[in-house]
C-alpha cells in the first residue's frame, strides 16, 4: 500500500512497466504505461477484461491529451477548455498507433483527471491507460480497500488516495462524427455539455421541427440511448457491468419494499408499512447516491444480501448516469 506522497515509487513501478491501482476523482483505476504493450497487457490480463474493449488513456495536461487526437473538432477543444481537469473523456481519431489500448479501432479515449499528485506523476510517466481497477464486470472500485478485495496478490502496489470525491466513471463523448455523441453518461452531464458549447459557440439554433441543429459549436450532444450506432461504437456497453453478487432490483418512488433480506438503498425514509429490512442506505443528493454507491453494492455482497431495492433517482442531471449504471446492474 502506497499513498499519493511516494511519487518516486510509483513513478518506478509505472516506468518498470508494473500496473498499479489508484485513486482519480471518479473512481480507482489500474494504471500501465499507455506506450507499453507489455504494461497494458498486465492490465488486461489483470483484470482478465475481454480484448475488444479500449482503454481511457490519461495524460497530465490538456494539450498534450488533445495532441494524441488527429482532426479533433473546435467544439472538442471546448470540451477540453470546459471541463478538464475533470471527469470527461474524448474519444478521437488517434494520432498515435497503440493497438493494444485501443482495442482494434481507429480512435482513442483521453482524458485529464483532477488530483493535482496524479497530474504530477503523469507528467513524470507519460500517459497512463486506466481502467476501473475491479475485476472486469465487478462494481468499479471507490476506495483502496475495493482495489485489494478485487486484485490483492495479482498487483504490486494499490496508492490510497482515501475515498473517491465522485464514485462513478468518467462521462465518454464520442467526437469523431459532426456532433458530440454521449457513449456513457457521467459526471459530466449532457446538460453541462450542451451549456459548454452554446457559450463558447455561434448561438444554437433549433431546426423547424423543434430538434436541435446538427453540428457547430452550439449542438447539443446526442445521447446513446437515442443513437444505435453509438452504442456499437462503445464496446464496453456490451460486456456485462457494475453487477454485485447480489441481485439489483430498482422499484419507481412510493412503491412498497418487498418482505425478505435484503439492502434497500432509498432517497431519505422509506413508505410507511416497509418490512423491517436487513440493511437500509439512505441518500440526500443525486451526488450522495454516486459516492456511495459502489460501496454499498460491494457491503451488501459482504453481508450476504441475496438482493438490493433501489429506488430509482430522477432522470436529470446526474441521476442519467446512476440510472445507466443501476439498468445495467439490474440487468436491464
Ligand atoms: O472515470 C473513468 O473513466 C475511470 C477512471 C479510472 O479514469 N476509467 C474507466 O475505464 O471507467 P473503463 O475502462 O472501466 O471504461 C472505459 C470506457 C469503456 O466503456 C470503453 O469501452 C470506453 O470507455 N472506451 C475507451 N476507449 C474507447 C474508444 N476508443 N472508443 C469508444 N469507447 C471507448
Ligand atoms: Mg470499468
Amino acid at each position: 500500500m502506497l499513498t499519493p506522497t511516494q511519487l518516486e515509487e510509483i513513478a518506478a513501478l509505472l516506468e518498470a512497466d508494473q500496473v498499479v491501482a489508484l485513486p482519480t476523482e471518479t473512481v480507482y483505476g489500474l494504471a500501465g504505461r499507455a506506450a507499453s504493450r507489455a504494461a497494458v497487457e498486465r492490465i488486461f490480463a489483470v483484470k482478465e477484461r475481454p480484448g475488444d474493449n479500449p482503454l481511457i488513456v490519461h495524460v497530465a495536461a490538456p494539450e498534450a491529451a488533445l495532441a494524441l487526437g488527429r482532426s479533433v473538432p473546435p467544439w472538442a477543444r471546448h470540451l477540453a477548455d470546459a471541463f478538464w481537469p475533470g471527469p470527461l473523456s474524448l474519444v478521437l481519431e488517434s494520432a498515435v498507433e497503440w493497438p493494444w489500448v485501443q482495442g482494434g479501432h481507429p480512435t482513442v479515449a483521453v482524458r485529464v483527471p483532477r488530483p493535482d499528485w496524479l497530474r504530477e506523476l503523469l507528467a513524470r510517466t507519460g500517459p497512463l491507460a486506466a481502467p476501473s481497477a475491479n475485476r472486469s464486470g465487478r462494481p468499479s472500485p471507490t476506495t483502496a480497500g475495493h482495489c485489494l478485495a478485487d486484485l490483492a496478490g495479482r498487483i504490486p502496489a494499490v496508492v490510497d488516495g482515501g475515498p473517491c470525491e465522485g464514485g462513478l466513471e468518467s462521462t465518454v463523448v464520442d467526437c469523431t462524427g459532426p456532433e458530440p455523441v454521449i457513449l456513457r453518461p457521467g459526471p459530466v452531464t449532457a446538460e453541462m455539455i450542451a451549456g459548454a458549447l452554446a457559450s463558447a459557440g455561434p448561438p444554437r439554433v433549433e431546426e423547424e421541427d423543434g430538434s436541435p441543429a446538427r453540428g457547430g459549436a452550439g449542438a447539443a450532444p446526442v445521447t446513446a440511448a437515442h443513437s444505435p450506432v453509438a452504442r456499437a461504437a462503445s464496446p464496453g456497453t456490451r460486456h456485462p457491468h457494475y453487477r454485485p453478487r447480489a441481485r439489483v432490483v430498482l422499484l419507481e418512488e412510493g412503491q412498497p419494499v418487498p418482505e425478505g433480506h435484503a439492502m434497500v438503498i432509498a432517497p431519505g425514509d422509506l413508505p410507511p408499512g416497509s418490512p423491517p429490512q436487513t440493511l437500509v442506505r439512505r441518500w440526500e443528493s443525486p451526488e450522495a447516491l454516486a459516492r456511495n454507491l459502489y460501496a454499498w453494492f460491494r457491503e451488501a455482497d459482504h453481508a450476504g444480501v441475496p438482493v438490493i431495492y433501489v429506488y430509482r433517482p430522477a432522470r436529470t442531471g446526474l441521476g442519467v448516469a446512476l440510472l445507466n449504471r443501476l439498468e445495467k446492474a439490474a440487468g436491464d
